[in-house]
This record gives structure tokens, sequence and C-alpha cells, in this order.
């Protein structure tokens, strides 16, 4: 069998695979803590699964919807946007997908043409430059400084005249870097100025900490939300990953684009998943605020924590999503190894810690930690690979090295 050249290029995600390979290790019996999800690990809140067993029971999830979904749904979706946002979207410049992992490879197959560049941060999520490929466009980095944000000058550097589309997303995966309204509105201007289409991915507006406060590219002004195709879904707000239920928001001509190729691929999303959408945009919000502060509680716990691990250096305290990505450049050297993957394969076998390489997000010397999981589990994961390289650094301190751990 003879693949095509988009089937030979494109690669499993890194963080849906160490995932796996930790789940299979649990199954066997290996008492494995993974921190390599990138999923609440709260159930879905009983208000939204009832609506769908409702739903199930009389008899209205037997049958398709339109290919961009429940017409229903999306005023769930307009209204909650205008209610979050302050931004209006008539029901028809919205498509559900399957999830906003869809949402974002459907727009790149309406956005990108052979050779289209396509500006990425870096770090930034591993499906955007496999969609790009699949899409056949060009992704190119944008660098980042020790705050892992993209700037103007940055941008400036990486632009071509190729260069069509920018993604953003805030807060970030893996960072946990949430941008500013002025850092937004400078980039916001940049991509107009330079014709660039944004894609603003804010599928973690939701988790934000500390008093910190999320803006969206579409709130900045008229003028970048024109330019700015909205992308998001239930998956990390309402705990509803499994369900795969995101949805884009744009202008009437793209959104016709979008609703084509919907039409002749995903066609709709499970129909018993948009009704549960609809009960969980609808509905009294008070769950997200509850799962939002288990979050923020877990990152102010476990932060300090990650920081004292010999090797590990953190940057900012992170503002939003559910990620730490410490540098862990001094922990490779301090273990003896080559790079970071093998640092992650280390704890997995040996401290039994399932974590995610930086190198999947584009920065090797990383890892991303998630912490959506247990605070009971995160303590333990934290004293394991605290254990497992201490006894690097107590070998070093017999041969008399000392190393700056911090
Ligand atoms: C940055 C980012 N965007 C989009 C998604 C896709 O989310 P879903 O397809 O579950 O809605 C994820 C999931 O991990 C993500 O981290």
């Amino acid at each position: 069998m003879k693949f095509s050249k988009r089937a030979m290029q494109v690669t499993p995600s890194a963080t849906v695979k160490v995932s796996n390979t930790a789940k299979a290790m649990i199954r066997k019996g290996i008492d494995v803590i993974n921190l390599g999800i990138g999923e609440p690990d709260f159930p879905t809140p009983k208000i939204i699964a009832d609506a769908a067993i409702d739903a199930i029971r009389s008899g209205k999830t037997s049958f398709y919807t339109p290919a961009s979904g429940l017409p229903q749904l999306k005023e769930a979706i307009a209204e909650r946007i205008k209610q979050d946002y302050g931004v209006v979207y008539p029901a028809d410049q919205i498509s559900v997908t399957n999830g906003a992992k869809m949402a974002l490879y459907v727009l790149m197959q309406v956005l990108v043409d052979d050779g289209t560049e396509v500006l990425l941060p870096r770090p930034s999520w591993v499906s955007y430059r496999q969609q790009v490929n699949l899409a056949g466009g060009k992704p190119v980095i944008v660098e980042t400084g020790t705050d892992f944000k993209i700037t103007t000058q940055s941008l400036d550097t990486a632009v071509t005249k190729n260069a069509k589309v920018l993604v953003i997303n805030s807060p970030q995966n893996p960072t946990g870097t949430v941008y500013s309204r002025d850092e937004l509105a400078a980039i916001g201007q940049w991509a107009v100025l330079h014709n660039v289409t944004l894609i603003a991915d804010d599928i973690y507006g939701k988790l934000v900490y500390n008093q910190n406060q999320f803006v969206s590219l579409v709130q900045i002004s008229d003028e970048v939300a024109a330019s700015t195709v909205l992308v998001n879904g239930v998956s990390k707000a309402y705990s509803m990953t499994g369900w795969r239920i995101g949805y884009l928001a744009g202008a009437p001509e793209l959104i016709g684009k979008v609703n084509s190729i919907l039409s002749h691929s995903t066609g709709n999303p499970a129909t018993v998943s948009q009704y549960a959408a609809i009960a969980a945009l609808q509905s009294d919000q008070s769950a997200v605020e509850t799962m939002r502060e288990a979050f923020e509680q877990r990152l102010n716990q476990i932060y300090p924590l990650v920081q004292q691990i010999p090797g590990f250096k953190l940057a900012a305290k992170p503002q939003g999503a559910f990620y730490l990505f410490p540098n862990v450049e001094a922990a490779v050297d301090l273990a003896g190894l080559n790079d970071s993957g093998e640092l992650v394969d280390q704890l997995l076998a040996k401290a039994h810690v399932a974590v995610v390489d930086g190198a999947a997000f584009g920065m090797p010397g990383y890892l991303r930690l998630s912490y959506a999981t247990s605070l009971e589990d995160l303590v333990t994961a934290v004293e394991r690979i605290t254990e497992f390289m201490n006894q690097f650094l107590e070998k070093q301190v017999s041969g008399g090295i000392g190393i700056e751990t911090n």
C-alpha cells in the first residue's frame, strides 16, 4: 500500500501518546501518576449528564442534525459569547464541531493553501503544526521571551509576505500564560495591518487564576474582531472532553466554507452531545467556578513544590489553563541524560510519573506537567520526581561537584 505524502508526514499527538502509555501501564497494575493528561479529572456536572439522558429518553437523539449543529445550540453559544465577552454573533455565524480540535482543523482547511504560512508561537499546542501541514501550509515559528509571549517585534522578525494566519491561544497550553488586553491589542493591530487572519483559541478562557483576567482578541475592537475567528468549546470549562463539542464563530462567508467541509467530513457532532452542550451553556455556571477554584488551589500548592525539584526551573507563576512548563535542562545534565525526551522516559519508567516532553510543543529542554489531577496525586508525583532527581544530587555532592538546582 502506498500512502499519501500527507499521511507520511503526520506524526501521532505526543500528548495523546504519553497519556495512552500511562493508561496502559495503569491497566497492567503499575501505580503510574499521569501528569501527561490534558483533560480535567472531574466528572461532567450532573445537570449536563441528566440533560443528555433526558434527550435520549425523549427520542431526540436518534437523528442527524444540520452538519454545523443544532440551531438551539448555536443560539446557546451566541448567548454565552454575548454574556461572557459582550460581543454579538448571530447564530448563523457559528459552527458546532467535534471538539475545538476539529474547529481548528477545518479552519486550516479553509484558510490555508499550499505554501501559506501560518504563524505559531513557540511553544504552542502540538496539533496546530500538524494541522497546518495537513492543509499543505507551512508553520512559521514566532519566538517568545522568558514570559512565553509573542510581541509585535517577534512577529516582525517572523513575518513574510506569505503569512496569512496567526494562532493565539490564551491561556496557553503548555505554559499557562495569559495575554493582557494591551498585549492582545498590539498583536491584533499588527495582524490587521499585515492582513493576517487571527485565530483566537480561547478553549482555556474560563480557567484563569489568582485574580488574573482573561481577555479575548474578539473583545479588543470591532476591527480586530472582524479579522479574528473565535474558537472555543465545552471540553475544558465543563469537564466534557469526551463529549466532543467545540465551536467557531466568524464572518458569514468563512462559516459557509466551514459548513460545506463539515457536511462532507464529520457530518454533525453526536446529537446527544449537542443537547448536553446546550445544558452546559445555559444552566447555572457555578460548577465551572467550583472546578476553577480547585485548579487554582492545586496551582498554588504545587507551584512552589515543583520549583524545589533539583534541576527544575519555573518561570513566572502560570495564570491559567492547568499546566506547568518547567525548564529541565539542569535536571537532564544532573541525571547524565541527553535530552528532555530521555528524562520523560526515565520519569515514567523509574518514578512512575507521566509527563510530556517540551519538544512536542517545539521547546525541547522543558517538560509539561498537568495539574488536572487530585492534589494528593500531585503531591505524591512531585515527591517521586524529587526523589528521582535527589539520587543524582547525592551522587554529585559525594563526588564534590555542586549544582545550582533552581
Ligand atoms: C490549546 C488547545 N486547543 C484546542 C484543544 C482541543 O480541545 P477539544 O477538541 O477537546 O475541544 C486543546 C485540547 O487539548 C488544547 O489544549
